[in-house]
C-alpha cells in the first residue's frame, strides 16, 4: 500500500507559484486549493496531504518530521539552520535579499542600527564587510523602520522592487538571490524513498 505523504505549503506569496507547479506536474489539486482557509488538504488518489503553514514554519514541520516534505524559501532556510535536506530548486517564487535604506544616507558612526525580518543573516552580512551594526528584529512592513528613524538600513526581501520605491527607499547593496526549495525530513527520506524520488522526478520534468 502507498503511504501518505504530508507536504507542507508556504502560505501567502510562493504558495500560488507552487500550487502551480503542482498543477504543472499533473497533480489533481482540489478546488479548495484556492480558498485559502482550510488548514490541511488531501489529495486521496495521490495518498498526498498538504499543509499549510506560515512561511517561516514550514521547515520547523519539516525537522520535527509532521510533514515529510516542504515548500521554504532559500531566505528562510539561510535564517535558520534546520535538520533538513534540500532535495530541489524550484525555482519559483525569484527574489533577492538587499540592504536598503533613505537615499543618500549613511549608516551612523555611533549606533548603526539594521532592521530585518532575517536578523541571523543581517548580521553575518553586516559582520563579513566588518560593520558592527545593532539588529532589530520586525516581522513585516520593514521598510517602515527607515521612515520613522528605528534604522538606518533594513535587510529585507526585494521582488518587484515596488515597495522600496512607494515608499521612496533605495537598494544599496544585493546579497543574494533567493528561489524556493523542496526540503525533506532526513528519515521520511529514508523511510519514504521511493515516493518521494517519484514526487522530485515529477517536479523536476516541470520546472
Ligand atoms: C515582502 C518584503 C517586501 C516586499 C517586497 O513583504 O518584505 O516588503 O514583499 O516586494 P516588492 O519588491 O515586489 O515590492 P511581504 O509582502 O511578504 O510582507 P511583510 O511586509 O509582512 O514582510
Amino acid at each position: 500500500m502507498r503511504e501518505t505523504l504530508t507536504i507542507a505549503m508556504p502560505k501567502g506569496r510562493i504558495f500560488e507559484d507552487a500550487a502551480d507547479l503542482l498543477r504543472a506536474a499533473h497533480f489533481q489539486l482540489p478546488p479548495e486549493f484556492d480558498d485559502n482557509r482550510k488548514l490541511i488538504l488531501e489529495i486521496e488518489e495521490e495518498k498526498l496531504r498538504f499543509i499549510l503553514a506560515k512561511p517561516m514554519d514550514v521547515a520547523t514541520y519539516v525537522e520535527h518530521g509532521v510533514a515529510d516534505l516542504g515548500i521554504a524559501g532559500k531566505d528562510v532556510m539561510m535564517e535558520e539552520e534546520r535538520d533538513v535536506y534540500e532535495l530541489l530548486d524550484l525555482k519559483i517564487s525569484p527574489c533577492y535579499l538587499a540592504v536598503a535604506g533613505l537615499p543618500d544616507t549613511k549608516l551612523s558612526d555611533v549606533a548603526p542600527r539594521v532592521a530585518s525580518k532575517y536578523p541571523n543573516v543581517a548580521s553575518s552580512f553586516f559582520r563579513e564587510q566588518g560593520e558592527q551594526v545593532e539588529i532589530i528584529k520586525l516581522n513585516g512592513s520593514i521598510e517602515l523602520a527607515p521612515l520613522i528613524g528605528l534604522a538606518e538600513r533594513i535587510v529585507d526581501i526585494v521582488s518587484t522592487g515596488q515597495t522600496l520605491k512607494e515608499n521612496g527607499l533605495v537598494e544599496y547593496e544585493k546579497i543574494c538571490d533567493i528561489t524556493s526549495r523542496l526540503i525533506a525530513n532526513p528519515v521520511s527520506y529514508r523511510t519514504k524513498e521511493q515516493r518521494i524520488t517519484e514526487l522530485v522526478n515529477r517536479l523536476a520534468a516541470v520546472i
